[in-house]
């Protein structure tokens, strides 16, 4: 409780310990007692974890005074410097970020209207200076007593989340509470990554769950991170430890640029990509058996350098960040192991999402291929295949920034038209020598086609083998598309590391005039 020390402060001339005391005061927060409390739970202050997080020495606090002007159920007497959030900017590895950090030993981090206020300065300072902004979050969320002042504030932040999009990344860091609508905020920046033993998201907690539907659920199964990384795809990374999950914030920024304007910063240029993968023998013989697409990235990409973003997330479509020659790439890639690579609403939501994020900070973008197609059956149609798929065609159509495309085996139906595609501008499209593009697989056609006379056969089981025989002769091979143009090049797999770079030497300063209009009606 820190009103005294400001009563005290009022002396005619302030002295320079008035500012060391009310620097102190400022840090100590919500007091000894709570942030001991904050280390037994596990949770680190918010202070300790911009130490963590921003190189040292390094960090300008400003708006530290700061105090809400709320007298209702007793605040006046509830006043501390800084009102629960720490904001300022540093550099992370030589970066310059603008960050919050919210200090729950301070009334749960509560979101009052000052507090809200201190938030949308260091946002707009962000975005001014054209830097990314990183928010800490460990909140009990709208600050009861101030009301509809501190939804206001959380409103207010939602809009600048909605007028940073697309010009400054946004990283969401959760590492306690998130409750409420003030899931919103993260929810609506480009990454949320989720840390610590104490990360929760959720909209109403378990007791509004109980009261309204009767269902008994525990903080971790409503909105841990667990729950969040593997079902509802929220969170894009997570961390056990809170460490960890700074130590990821580190590890994305490295991959993606300050801001719309500015190239992504170049690691390592030497790399080649893991010598002891082999594209030409990757392919396996039999075409429905899997093989490991990250494999395929890894052969592709300078090594070590691939960074999946949603790895545990509709694990049948691959996303995330790699690097050739230094330079970041976007990824998406089917991975015939899971569901044997089929799409479906989850994948497309999660691939979407992806390819805008790149598309807006000018980052080119990979897309490997093996697809059978989309995912069949009443669970998707019901959760809306149609209305999901149809983002990522959106995405990928109006992604301006360089699109490559390798076939690698399958691309059946309208997968192979939604997977980056030359239909939907894909500047450079390949196809391995072992590709198969078609309307759907050999059997499932041949059944089709030739039902009846495979019917009439007095060996209709030799008879079906040999029209899928012909129909294979046909079409599972790449060079019918070849001679189509729909594909640019047919090439061996060895070869594609040294043709994207070359491709994308050549693209770097692509431009593609888009017609004028307000925006899109993106297909949400
Ligand atoms: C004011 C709050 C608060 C809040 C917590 N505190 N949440 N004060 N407004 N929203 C205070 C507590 O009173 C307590 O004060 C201190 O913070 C620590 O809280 P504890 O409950 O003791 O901590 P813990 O046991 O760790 O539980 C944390 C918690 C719980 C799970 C976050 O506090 C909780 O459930 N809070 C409410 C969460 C919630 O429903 N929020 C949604 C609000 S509506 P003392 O003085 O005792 O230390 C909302 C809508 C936003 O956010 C809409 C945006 C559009």
């Amino acid at each position: 409780m820190i009103l005294e020390k400001i009563e005290g402060s009022q002396s005619p001339s302030p002295s320079s310990s008035d500012l060391i005391g009310l620097r102190r005061k400022s840090k100590e927060g919500g007091g000894p007692l709570k942030i001991e409390s904050q280390h037994r739970k596990g949770k680190m202050t918010a202070r300790e974890r911009i130490d963590l997080l921003i190189d040292p020495g390094t960090f300008t606090e400003i708006d530290e005074f700061i105090l809400h002007r709320s007298t209702k159920f007793g605040m006046e007497h509830q006043k501390y410097y800084g009102d629960g959030v720490v904001t300022g900017f540093g550099f992370i590895n030589g970066r310059k970020v603008f960050l919050y950090s919210q200090d729950f030993t301070v009334m749960g981090g509560s979101l009052g209207n000052a507090h809200a206020k201190k938030i949308c300065k260091i946002m707009d300072l962000a975005i001014k200076n054209g830097c990314p902004i990183i928010a800490l979050l460990d909140s009990g969320g709208a600050r009861i007593q101030e009301g509809v002042d501190s939804l206001a504030g959380f409103g207010e932040i939602f809009h600048r989340n909605v007028q940073a999009s697309g010009v400054i990344p946004q990283i969401s860091v959760i590492l306690g509470s998130c409750a409420g609508g003030a899931v919103y905020s993260p929810a609506l920046t480009d990454f949320v990554i989720m840390g610590g033993d104490h990360a929760y998201m959720f909209v109403t907690g378990p007791q509004v769950v109980e009261s309204v539907t009767g269902e008994q659920v525990s903080f971790n199964d409503l909105g841990g991170k667990d729950i969040h990384a593997n079902i509802s795809g929220v969170a894009h990374l997570v961390a056990n430890s809170e460490e960890q999950t700074l130590d990821l914030v580190k590890k994305l920024l490295s991959y993606i640029p300050s801001n719309n304007l500015m190239d992504a910063p170049r690691g390592n240029t030497e790399l080649e990509p893991d010598q002891t993968i082999n594209l030409d023998t990757i392919i396996p013989e039999n075409e429905n058996e899997p093989y490991d697409m990250k494999f395929v990235i890894k052969g592709i990409i300078d090594k070590g350098s691939f960074f999946e973003i949603f790895p545990s997330f509709a694990k049948n479509i691959i996303t995330g960040f790699g690097r050739l020659q230094g330079n970041t790439i976007g990824i998406i890639a089917n991975q015939p192991m899971v569901l044997g690579g089929a799409i479906d609403f989850h994948a497309s939501d999660k691939s979407a999402r992806f390819i805008r994020f790149c598309d807006s900070f000018n980052i080119p973008i990979l897309t490997l291929v093996d697809v059978p197609g989309f995912m069949p059956g009443t669970k998707q149609e019901y959760a809306g295949i149609i209305r999901h798929g149809a983002k990522m065609i959106f995405a990928y159509s109006e992604a301006t920034v360089p699109k490559i495309t390798i076939i690698t085996r399958k691309a059946y139906g309208g997968a192979y038209i939604v997977m980056a595609s030359k239909h939907l501008g894909a500047d450079i499209n390949l196809a391995w020598n072992s590709a198969q593009i078609a309307v759907m697989g050999a059997e499932g056609a041949c059944k089709i086609l030739y039902r009846k006379k495979i019917q009439k056969s007095d060996d209709p089981e030799k008879e079906l083998e040999r029209y899928i025989a012909q129909y294979k002769r046909e079409f599972s091979n790449p060079f019918q598309v070849a001679e189509l143009g729909y594909v640019d090049k047919v090439i061996f797999p060895s070869e594609s590391r040294s043709i994207i770079l070359n491709s994308l030497q050549f693209l770097i300063n692509k431009r593609e005039n888009v017609p004028k209009r307000k925006h899109g009606n993106f297909p949400v």
